[in-house]
């Protein structure tokens, strides 16, 4: 039976274009982060866009597989440009909690899906969304 996953492939789209800026930012924080903490800070950012690509391959997929549409573009939520690294850290805190109350919301979305294989690789990157804003939160200390 065909069903309307207009819904599920929305909030996948949001959540796609929340991983689209989250590269942008961590490419840009990790070019401009200076000072003694730009030995360990660029490297960090580095691997956050690395992350977050995988992230959108992930749920890029999911909605290739959900037959929607996936977005190409970005939310538009202003990325800071800052040299200040603390401020850095602040915004990636700030998009790493509004990463993973994303993916909090779509969850059980997909549950009621029953696709299993779907749940899990989502369920895998919301976990990496709150291990990075347990570790933002370290940081920031
Ligand atoms: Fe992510
Ligand atoms: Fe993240």
């Amino acid at each position: 039976m065909a069903r309307n996953h207009t819904d599920i492939i929305e909030a996948l789209n949001g959540a796609l274009a929340w991983e689209l800026r989250a590269i942008a930012m961590y490419a840009h924080y990790s070019a401009y982060v200076s000072g003694i903490h730009r030995l360990q800070l660029s490297t960090h950012f580095s691997q956050e866009v690395t992350e977050s690509t995988t992230h959108a391959a992930t749920v890029r997929a999911a909605i290739v597989k959900l037959d929607g549409i996936a977005t190409t573009d970005r939310a538009d939520t202003e990325i800071i440009h800052t040299m200040d690294y603390t401020v850095m850290l602040k915004e990636a805190y700030n998009t790493e909690m509004t990463a993973s109350e994303t993916y909090g919301r779509i969850l059980p979305m997909i549950e009621s899906l029953g696709d299993k294989e779907l749940y899990d690789s989502l369920e895998t990157i919301y976990f990496d969304e709150m291990r990075s804003v347990e570790e933002l939160r370290m940081m920031l200390k």
